[in-house]
């Protein structure tokens, strides 16, 4: 087996897992996944909306599928040359199984497609399990929303510089090989 092989096939969520554009009949599913891991979740409508923005170029949402199954969705909304992460959520019960890390790899290999230059984003300030995906792929705190969830909960926003870089490109190369196969796209 080649190395590549094996980095392709190292967690069963990398094996078989199919990323592609989220469609609305994704959206049962997801919603069950939302009301799940959001306090407040998005509506059915919040998400065809996306989709039909999507269909426009100002957003891009992608459902991640294994066996047919429905276990992760990602999606960002493309301001210039700003990619701002809106979304990304796995399955709870396939959580730690690199369902994230694929989701926004995929997010960013898109991002570079479209010529943008850094991603941004907002995260709970208690969500330490999302902050250690982001600092994977290189973001690093920018500054606080105070009270921005609820009113309650502070949020931070993080940055992700220089995505147009062959560096970059190294990265997300390294980080998540299974998406290789969607970068000769390009
Ligand atoms: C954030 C989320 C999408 C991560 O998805 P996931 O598929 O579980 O994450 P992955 O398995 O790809 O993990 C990638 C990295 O994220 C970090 N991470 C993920 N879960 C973690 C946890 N519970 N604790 C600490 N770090 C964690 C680790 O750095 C991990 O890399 P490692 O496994 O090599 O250590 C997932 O936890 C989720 O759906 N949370 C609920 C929704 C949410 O909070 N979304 C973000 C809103 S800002």
């Amino acid at each position: 087996m080649s190395v590549l092989s094996r980095l392709l096939n190292r967690t069963p969520a990398a094996r078989g897992l199919v990323i592609e554009p989220m469609r609305r009949r994704d959206l049962t599913a997801i919603q069950v996944i939302e009301r799940q891991v959001y306090p407040q979740p998005w509506s059915v409508n919040v998400f065809a909306n996306e989709i039909e923005m999507s269909k426009q170029g100002q957003r891009y949402y992608v459902a991640a599928h294994r066996a047919g199954q429905l276990v992760g969705y990602a999606g960002m909304m493309i301001v210039a040359d700003e990619a701002h992460i809106t979304n990304i959520a796995a399955d709870p019960l396939r959580q730690r199984e690199g369902i994230g890390r694929r989701l926004l790899a995929e997010l960013a290999w898109e991002a570079r497609r479209r010529r943008c230059i850094g991603m941004t984003l907002e995260v709970r300030i208690s969500n330490i399990a999302a902050q250690g995906l982001y600092h994977q792929f290189g973001f690093e705190p920018a500054g606080i929303r105070q009270r921005y969830y609820e009113n309650v909960e502070d949020a931070i926003v993080m940055w992700c510089h220089d995505i147009d870089s062959a560096e970059y490109a190294a990265r997300l190369m390294q980080l998540c090989p299974e998406g290789l196969q969607r970068t000769s796209r390009r």
